[in-house]
């Protein structure tokens, strides 16, 4: 019996950085969902002897683009033994986890978000075809997508998407994403979102460290507090269709993430000297042209550029004019705002 689900990755707007207990957020976040970069994964479930199941131990193989991969077991036994106590027959089988990213693995783009929610819709679609009950399937997954890696919880849904309380949203909620149903600016519906990849190696400090760092860091109390405001500005904003409001707050949130980095303790950078000529150029190109081209960034060196769609054609003249001069081997990843997760 084989299950596919295809899961898209996302990039948040205001972020997620700083974490309680089991993975719950310190602040609330939003993002726009992509398209493009996802990771397609098809779980296999075989039943077990029952010599081998009294073990304790889960039984699972996991091959990424069909090669056997031993590096992300301890991940996946860590994520499974933490839904154990949802999922509870997890132990009496075996799994076969085959998954495959549209991304190249080593292309700096967290695959985290896009392959965890894909693996957790598997496992719940499973849950279902062993007659268990998901009152809502949705948000569900994104819960146990949330308890693999936190953005994870984000990518179950398309569009807008909110995890983490915020007064301003009603339904939302520390253990699950939901999706921002509000009315939108449809210019926002169909975002893009040019990914300029930087550096393609492993990170030097993981997201998981630099959440850490947040426990005892001087300014985290104020960051909570400004990311909950920010939030707050940001939904108007989105409704009335405003770019340049826009721009200013999700620059300034991508910038905030890495100042918080650079005042933890350790403290650390993961921008790279092409991330800066990135950032400079797109705001001289804003300057000189006045079109509404912006910046975000994620734990990493690469930048994501944030356009409307209405002037992909100039903005993706600056990105082959200038900007891929600063991207590792030319590379870039075209994408845009998605639907959200598919069963294939
Ligand atoms: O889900 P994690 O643990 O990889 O953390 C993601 C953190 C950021 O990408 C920097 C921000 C976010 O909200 O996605």
């Amino acid at each position: 019996m084989s299950i596919t689900w295809k899961s898209p990755s996302n990039i948040a707007l205001v972020k997620y950085w700083g974490k309680y207990g089991n993975q719950l957020p310190a602040n609330p976040s939003i993002s726009f969902t992509l398209d493009n970069c996802h990771t397609s994964t098809t779980l296999t479930t075989e039943e077990r002897e029952l010599v081998h199941s009294l073990s304790g131990d889960f039984s699972f193989e996991l091959y990424l683009d069909g090669v056997k991969t031993p590096s992300f077991e301890p991940k996946i036994e860590s994520y499974l033994n933490k839904i154990s106590g949802i999922i509870p027959w997890l132990k009496d089988i075996h799994l076969k986890i085959e998954t495959h990213n549209s991304f190249p693995h080593s292309s700096g783009i967290a695959s985290s978000a896009s392959g965890m929610s894909a693996l957790s819709l598997c496992i719940l679609d499973e849950h279902l075809n062993r007659g268990g009950e998901v009152p809502d399937f949705f948000k569900r997954a994104s819960l146990l997508s949330r308890i693999g890696s936190g953005s994870a919880s984000r990518s179950v849904y398309g569009g807008l998407v909110v995890w983490g309380s915020h007064q301003d949203v009603p339904d939302s909620h520390q253990e699950y994403a939901v999706p921002l149903t509000r009315v939108i600016h449809p210019e926002f519906e169909t975002y893009q979102d040019t990914v300029l990849l930087v550096d393609v190696g492993e990170k030097a400090v993981s997201s998981t460290v630099g959440h850490g760092l947040m426990d005892n860091h001087p300014y985290a109390k104020s960051r909570y507090d400004h990311a909950v405001k920010n939030l707050s500005s940001l939904l108007p904003i989105l409704k009335d269709g405003n770019h340049e409001e826009f721009g200013h707050l999700v620059e300034s949130e991508a910038l905030t993430l890495h100042a918080m980095m650079m005042a933890s303790n350790p403290y650390f950078i993961l921008m790279k000297p092409n991330t800066l000529k990135i950032i400079e150029s797109i705001w001289n190109f804003r300057r000189d042209t006045g079109l509404p081209v912006y910046f975000t960034l994620d734990a990493g060196a690469n930048v994501h550029m944030l356009y409307p769609k209405a002037i992909e054609q100039k903005a993706m003249g600056l990105v082959k004019e200038e900007l891929v001069a600063f991207c590792k081997d030319s590379a870039y990843i075209c994408d845009h705002v998605g639907t959200g997760p598919s069963k294939t």
